[in-house]
């Protein structure tokens, strides 16, 4: 170990289960042909639901050309910045032109999450976000620019409302400041990821005037913006918002992992407040600037019109779709598990407090841990920086014809729970 810098000698100490799960999880996936004894994953959030579709429009884009053997432009390609603006000012219905040197193309969301804690944060500054949360941003923001996230955990978690508002983060900049640290910004994730609610203007807006007063940047993570379940008001990105009272601080992130569930493709998106924050990101991004064969792919998936209409409805039908049947299923298990009402995402947020032989986090991992001895990896609340124990979010886009499976080893995981005795009596 002493041959490792003491950077990374804690990491292996501090790396979040989140992440430390992932990892151990791809080592060992469940394929019901390749790999039947293999792990199912539950836990990591991927969309398989129009694979199909996706393999064939991407197999019918055949553009190689000579310039993919050579160094990417530093920020994005052109084509693909100026499709990426195209494909939003059409998605979100603008009235106004979006500029592609506002914009930067990175390794996924986590990349320009990286990228943007650098530029625009110092060491140990710290961005506040609500929990429970996607804790691997822990990483991110501490990779490149050692910022670190500051939890503000949602009101009345114990009865599971999970409330959102400007509250918990002015709650969250006292606390911060009065542990001499320094926010320097607020993460929104729209839709939430675990919860899967989406937050209107009106509840941001006191956020947005709040971080204002504290000169915080805020930036709005809109990775779910296209996966909104059917039947619900369409989804008002900050590019709709009828003012936006510092616009130099207010960032949009977005990236092809959830919506286009490419996340192998690391692309991610990121429509900063200024040309100069864009422009000063482009020596450090070229360490993790994807591929230009990726980013070309990219720009002529977006360009489809067509395409990307039908796929987006398809899409959004499929994920209401499973969301409901898996939702049935895993309620009709155990009519003590409550799935608390999702809107979007790919999230299965369920509260399974009335399964546990005692409400704590001791056992909530108790439980997590038998499941996962099932062969059915799920992510336990607190793994999420929940606050309240005996939540569990399980994602429920997985390959339709594994649901069986899946639900079979989580049945006998269940059961080898109640059978079991209290784990701090074990
Ligand atoms: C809210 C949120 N932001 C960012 C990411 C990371 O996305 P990417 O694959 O683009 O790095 C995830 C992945 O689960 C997520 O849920």
């Amino acid at each position: 170990m002493d041959t490792l810098s003491i950077r990374a000698q804690n990491e292996s100490k501090n790396i979040t289960p989140l992440l430390k799960n992932f990892i151990l999880v791809q080592q060992n996936p469940y394929d019901d042909e390749l790999n039947p004894n293999g792990v199912c994953n539950c836990g990591v959030a991927e969309n398989y639901l129009c694979e199909n579709e996706l393999i064939s429009k991407l197999q019918s884009i055949q553009i190689w050309k000579g310039n993919h053997m050579y160094y990417p432009y530093s920020t994005g390609e052109l084509s693909l910045r100026q499709a990426s603006c195209k494909f939003f000012q059409k998605l979100f219905q603008l009235n106004y032109q979006l500029d592609p040197e506002r914009m930067v193309i990175s390794s996924g969301l986590s990349g320009i999450i990286s990228l943007l804690g650098y530029l625009i944060g110092d060491i140990d500054d710290v961005f506040l976000i609500s929990s429970p949360y996607y804790t691997a941003f822990d990483h991110d923001i501490a990779a490149l620019a050692n910022c670190a996230i500051f939890r503000c955990p949602s009101l009345e978690q114990d009865s599971g409302k999970f409330l959102f508002s400007v509250e918990i983060f002015k709650r969250g900049y006292y606390e911060a400041i009065n542990k001499g640290l320094r926010p320097r910004g607020i993460i929104i994730v729209n839709p939430h990821n675990p919860t899967g609610d989406i937050y209107d203007e009106q509840t941001i807006q006191p956020i947005l005037e709040f971080a204002a007063e504290k000169t915080l940047h805020v930036i709005f993570d809109e990775v779910y913006a296209l996966s909104i379940f059917e039947n619900e008001k369409p989804f008002q990105s900050i590019f709709n918002y009828t003012s936006i009272i510092d616009p130099e601080r207010t960032h949009f992130i977005w990236s092809f992992s959830k919506d286009f569930a490419l996340s192998g493709f690391r692309l991610g998106v990121l429509y900063g407040g200024s040309k100069e924050l864009c422009s000063s990101g482009a020596a450090v991004n070229f360490i993790q600037i994807p591929s230009v064969i990726i980013q070309d792919i990219a720009a002529v998936l977006l360009s489809d019109q067509q395409w990307v209409d039908s796929y987006i409805k398809l899409n959004r039908l499929r994920l209401t779709q499973q969301y409901k049947k898996v939702k049935k299923i895993i309620e009709d298990m155990d009519n003590r598990i409550y799935v608390r009402p999702a809107k979007a995402g790919f999230f299965i947020w369920a509260d399974c407090r009335l399964l546990l032989h005692e409400v704590t986090f001791e056992e909530e991992i108790h439980l997590f841990q038998i499941i996962f001895e099932h062969g059915v990896y799920l992510v336990s609340g607190s793994f999420l920086g929940c606050t309240q124990p005996g939540w569990f979010r399980i994602i429920f886009s997985v390959k339709e014809k594994w649901i069986d499976e899946i639900l079979k080893r989580l049945k006998s995981g269940l059961d080898a729970y109640r059978q079991s005795t209290i784990a701090s009596r074990a």
